[in-house]
């Protein structure tokens, strides 16, 4: 892609011109947003960049290994990973209001995240992977009174309370340009065409406490479902997939067993920016056989089922 690889060219030789001979740190995530900036400043400044990666243990299946090799051992940046699972479960301990548990992952995200920068030499800037859409999201333009809906995990303060400076590479972009930008880079497909996922994990997809053996079960659970989303070939014709742990338990039976046991909800929707969305029409066979795999293979669940609306009204996440 000519247009990508002269903007990718452009890219480096502003980091480079911004950056000089400073260092930078980057928060990596996981995600597509976060993973081109990282390989992106890599290659435009090498060792002056070092990427922080807060695991908060509330990761889908295997991703967290899947970031560390491919980031450490594959293009070897300096990457610190903070393990931080134990941290995080108890501080979200008993905690079932949505937005309370966004701030509470939030703020622990942020105070992990300084004392690891910190730990790691500090840094004179900062990279996020800021998109076009969250640059004008954030402007107001009535200045009137705005409700939150949902208040997004960000590291907002994070630059002024570090003294830090912002290096933002992606703010002319959209998803699909990031994406394209990662290829010409070349990320990995899995992580380029990775479906979006929320900061606050899986906390955000388990309503009501939040424990480590829900987690569990859901991630789990989850995997199963993506795997047969994969299998059908349908994962890049949906914009997001994933399912919810409910706190509710029904009555089922297994062989000559009564259970009672979780309801997990399966989620997929496309859309162009995650603002509105449709929910995805899956074939009848195609859940049927997800929610068999499901109940089979997962111990705790013994009900599926497949939400079917779409946004507005509903948003993307439960919570
Ligand atoms: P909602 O649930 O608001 O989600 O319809 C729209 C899109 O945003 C993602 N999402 C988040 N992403 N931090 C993020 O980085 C967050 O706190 C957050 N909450 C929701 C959601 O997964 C969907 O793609």
């Amino acid at each position: 892609d000519w247009s990508m690889k002269s903007f990718k060219d452009e890219a480096i030789a502003k980091v480079r011109a911004q950056v000089g001979d400073k260092k930078v740190i980057c928060g990596l995530s996981g995600g597509v947003d976060s993973s081109v900036v990282a390989v992106l400043l890599h290659e435009a400044i090498g060792d002056q960049l070092t990427c922080v990666f807060v695991d908060t243990g509330l990761m889908r299946q295997g991703e967290a290994d899947e970031v560390v090799t491919l980031f450490r051992e594959h293009y070897n940046i300096p990457l610190v990973h903070a393990d931080e699972e134990k941290l995080f479960l108890e501080a979200l301990d008993g905690i079932d209001d949505p937005e309370k548990k966004r701030k509470t992952i939030g703020k622990l995200f942020i105070d992990v995240f300084e004392a690891r920068a910190k730990e790691a030499g500090g840094a004179d800037f900062l990279a996020q992977g800021t998109l076009y859409p969250d640059v004008i999201e954030s402007v107001s333009f009535d200045g009137g009174p705005s409700v939150t809906i949902k208040s997004h995990h960000n590291v907002g303060g994070l630059p002024e309370r570090m003294n830090m400076q912002l290096v933002e590479p992606l703010r002319e972009l959209f998803k699909d340009e990031v994406r394209a930008l990662g290829r010409e880079l070349g990320l990995p497909e899995a992580f380029v065409g990775r479906h979006p996922f929320p900061g606050p994990g899986l906390a955000i997809r388990i309503p009501g406490a939040v424990t480590k053996e829900k987690a569990d079960i859901l991630r789990k659970a989850d995997a199963i479902y993506i795997d047969e989303i994969r299998k059908a070939g349908l994962y890049d014709k949906i914009w997001q997939a994933f399912s919810v742990l409910l706190p509710v338990r029904t009555v089922g039976v297994m062989g000559d067993e009564r259970t009672y046991d979780h309801v997990l909800a399966l989620r997929a929707v496309t859309s162009v920016d995650g603002m509105t969305a449709d929910y995805y029409p899956f074939e009848h066979d195609f859940l049927g056989r997800v929610a068999t795999r499901i109940i089979n293979e997962c111990r705790g669940v013994n009900r599926v089922v497949y939400d079917v609306t779409s946004k507005p009204p509903g948003t993307i996440e439960w919570e």
